[in-house]
């Protein structure tokens, strides 16, 4: 198995997300710090690597002394302060621009000058968060899939000023981890969210005009066109927060009707109706 090509890594947010990226670093030997403001959600990121890692064992995939020495790279912390002199950070926090920008102008400040600052973002432009820092040529996109652990894919995502380097670094990073990296450029929601986000909102206004119900949307997506799971029970895997928000920076990004969130998505997130980090979504799951 290839280590880490990064020994340190921190990542910020322990959400649906970042634990996993930080599992998957861990996994290939770095030493992680895994960031997150909120000690409830720490605590959850923390539980759900525990949880991971013993499926992991129960398949036979990792004896239980690996998976024990993978947790204890992990050192979870409560603040951006703590980030210390790694050479990569990864953001995974929440798909807010303006948040987005705060972390970024902290991170710029409290990293050293070499360190690289990547996003998870799912759709935000790389361009405009890189501008919030005073290294541009140093910030990129590292977009994992979910669930982290077992998803290859790493879009990679150059904004205007990414440098050829730090491109490279990223692309390297990627395949040291295991995943495979595929290069996009910096348009709204990139290749995986442009093409993947409009079938699952397609799929809301489905379930609104009542041309089926949930599960016979998921059952015609799933077998029909071999979908490893239906668009509104992957939705509630994403987040349907999350959704909303890619469907937002698509809609006002594009400029085009198609990419209007659908109004029972909007509803679903007002109700708390977030998907299965919250056990409620379109299905329930407790
Ligand atoms: N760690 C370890 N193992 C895990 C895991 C995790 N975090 N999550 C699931 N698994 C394993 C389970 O142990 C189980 O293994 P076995 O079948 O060998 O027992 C297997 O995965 C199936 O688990 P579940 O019973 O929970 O089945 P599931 O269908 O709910 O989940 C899945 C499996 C891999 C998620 C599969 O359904 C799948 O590939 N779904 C589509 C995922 C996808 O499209 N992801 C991309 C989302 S979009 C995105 O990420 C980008 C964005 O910006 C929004
Ligand atoms: P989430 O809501 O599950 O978790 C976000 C976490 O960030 C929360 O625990 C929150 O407490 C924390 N946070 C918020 N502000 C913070 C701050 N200032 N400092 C530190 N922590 C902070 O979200 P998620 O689904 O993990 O998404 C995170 C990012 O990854 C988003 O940009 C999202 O678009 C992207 N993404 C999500 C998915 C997905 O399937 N959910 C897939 C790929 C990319």
């Amino acid at each position: 198995m290839s280590t880490s090509n990064f020994k340190s890594v921190a990542v910020i947010g322990a959400g649906t997300m970042g634990n996993g990226i930080a599992q998957t670093f861990a996994s290939f030997g770095a030493e992680v710090r895994l960031i997150d403001v909120d000690e409830a959600a720490l605590g959850r990121g923390v539980a759900a690597i525990e949880k991971s890692l013993v499926r992991f064992v129960k398949k036979e995939k990792l004896t239980e002394a690996e998976a024990a020495a993978i947790n204890g790279r992990i050192t979870p912390l409560g603040s951006i302060d703590e980030v210390g002199d790694v050479p990569l950070v990864v953001e995974a926090i929440v798909e807010r621009a303006d948040v987005k920008a705060s972390v970024f102008k902290q991170l710029d400040s409290v990293t050293p000058a070499g360190t690289i600052l990547a996003t998870n973002t799912s759709s935000i432009s790389i361009t405009e968060i890189a501008s919030h820092t005073n290294r541009p040529d140093q910030v990129i996109g590292m977009h994992f899939m979910n669930p982290v652990p077992l998803m290859t894919l790493v879009e990679v995502i150059r904004g205007q000023e990414t440098s050829d380097a730090t491109t490279e670094t990223i692309m390297e990073a990627s395949k040291s981890i295991g995943k495979t990296p595929v290069e996009a450029n910096d348009y709204p929601g990139f290749v995986s969210n442009r093409v993947l986000m409009p079938m699952i909102n397609e799929a809301v206004f489905c379930l609104m005009e009542g041309v089926a119900d949930k599960e016979g949307i998921d059952t015609v997506m799933k077998l029909g066109m071999n979908h490893p799971m239906g668009p509104l029970m992957l939705a509630d895997l994403i987040g349907l927060d999350v959704c909303l928000d890619i469907m937002e920076v698509l809609h006002s990004g594009l400029g085009d009707s198609k990419y209007r969130p659908c109004p029972l998505l909007r509803r679903m997130v007002s109700a708390g109706r977030l998907g299965r980090k919250v056990g409620k979504g379109f299905y329930d799951y407790n």
